[in-house]
């Protein structure tokens, strides 16, 4: 008799999660700018008003359906329309016909909720449209006078879901074998509404000219599937800001952002250590892509007792998907 298959190894993807996500970097959206994106598995065009204000819609003019970002302009606080001329404001409301005084009542884009924060544009997306849960935190660093307002910028499209992504920083036993490091120690976990906080200490040879093995704490705080900040503190101090956007439910892209400090670049030794460390972290992370990329989601896992808490990260994800009715 064939073995019958069970549900839970066949691939199936899970939906996409509602969140504060990364559009892009504020740096690439000057004042007048418009850019198609594809994300959450919709056509969007996001846009930046001659006075500054970002705003992001669904590409697709409400009229007759041409694509916003293709030959859109910005006109003062408003995206024209390339087909027919009609102006949308920021908000989404239709301020003008080039060719009608009256204005259909029911002329409305579909906007997304965004805020402008840690040099990033971030969208807010619910499949129902509802506002925002919480908040996208300030990392007080960004923008100080010792770590300033360069984000040093790594970017991938992973075949993964953020789910599977996010899992995987709990997933304690697969450092040593995906990535040959020893399990971290001292780590604490906690769940607090749309925040799942982890930390850990970890011992790591640092290549100075003595060689001397540096213990590091990082502390990762994680606000939704789309969004984590990280903290290292040791010999020199890192912050990682972490963008996980679904392109649709199978596709991620994925922003890793790392700030430094100035007095931390300015003493060379420190600054070679630094560049080794985040490029390590950089390989760290594409060893997982080939991992996530093949493997089915088990909803009910096999566990032993050493394994992490996979089960309570499950439980704080699900509050992020809208549930069957
Ligand atoms: S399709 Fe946009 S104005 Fe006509
Ligand atoms: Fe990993």
């Amino acid at each position: 008799m064939p073995e019958a298959i069970s549900q839970d190894s066949v691939a199936a993807p899970l939906p996409i999660a509602h969140g504060w996500y990364l559009a892009l970097y504020a740096d690439e959206l000057p004042p007048g700018g418009v850019q198609s994106l594809e994300y959450v598995g919709r056509k969007l065009v996001i846009f930046r008003t001659e006075d500054g204000q970002a705003a992001l819609a669904d590409a697709h003019c409400p009229h007759l359906g041409a694509h916003l970002g293709v030959g859109g302009k910005v006109i003062g606080s408003a995206l024209r329309c390339p087909f027919h001329g009609w102006e949308w404001d920021y908000r989404g409301h239709c301020h003008s016909i080039p060719y009608s005084k009256v204005i259909p009542p029911s002329a409305r884009l579909r906007m997304y909720p965004v805020v402008e924060r840690n040099g990033a544009v971030w969208f807010w997306y619910h499949p129902k449209g509802t506002p925002p849960e919480f908040e996208v935190p300030v990392i007080p660093e960004w923008g100080s006078a010792d770590y300033g307002v360069q984000w040093d910028r790594h970017t991938w499209s992973i075949r993964a879901h953020p789910q599977d992504i996010l899992e995987n920083g709990i997933d304690f036993p697969h450092v040593m074998t995906v990535h040959g490091f020893d399990a971290p120690s001292n780590v604490v976990s906690s769940f607090e509404g749309p925040l799942y906080r982890w930390g850990a200490d970890t011992g790591k040879e640092i290549e100075l000219l003595d060689k001397r093995r540096e213990n590091f704490s990082f502390r990762v705080d994680t606000w939704g599937l789309g969004l984590s900040q990280v903290h290292y503190h040791g010999l020199f101090s890192v912050i990682f800001q972490i963008g996980q956007t679904p392109v649709d439910a199978t596709m991620t892209r994925m922003s890793f952002s790392v700030l430094t400090r100035e007095s931390d670049r300015a003493d060379p030794q420190i600054a070679a250590a630094l560049r080794r460390y985040v490029a390590d972290n950089v390989r760290t992370l594409e060893q997982d892509f080939p991992i996530w990329a093949n493997k089915v989601y088990r909803e009910q896992p096999l566990l032993c007792a050493a394994d992490g808490p996979i089960h309570a990260f499950r439980r704080w994800a699900a509050q992020f998907y809208e549930r069957a009715v």
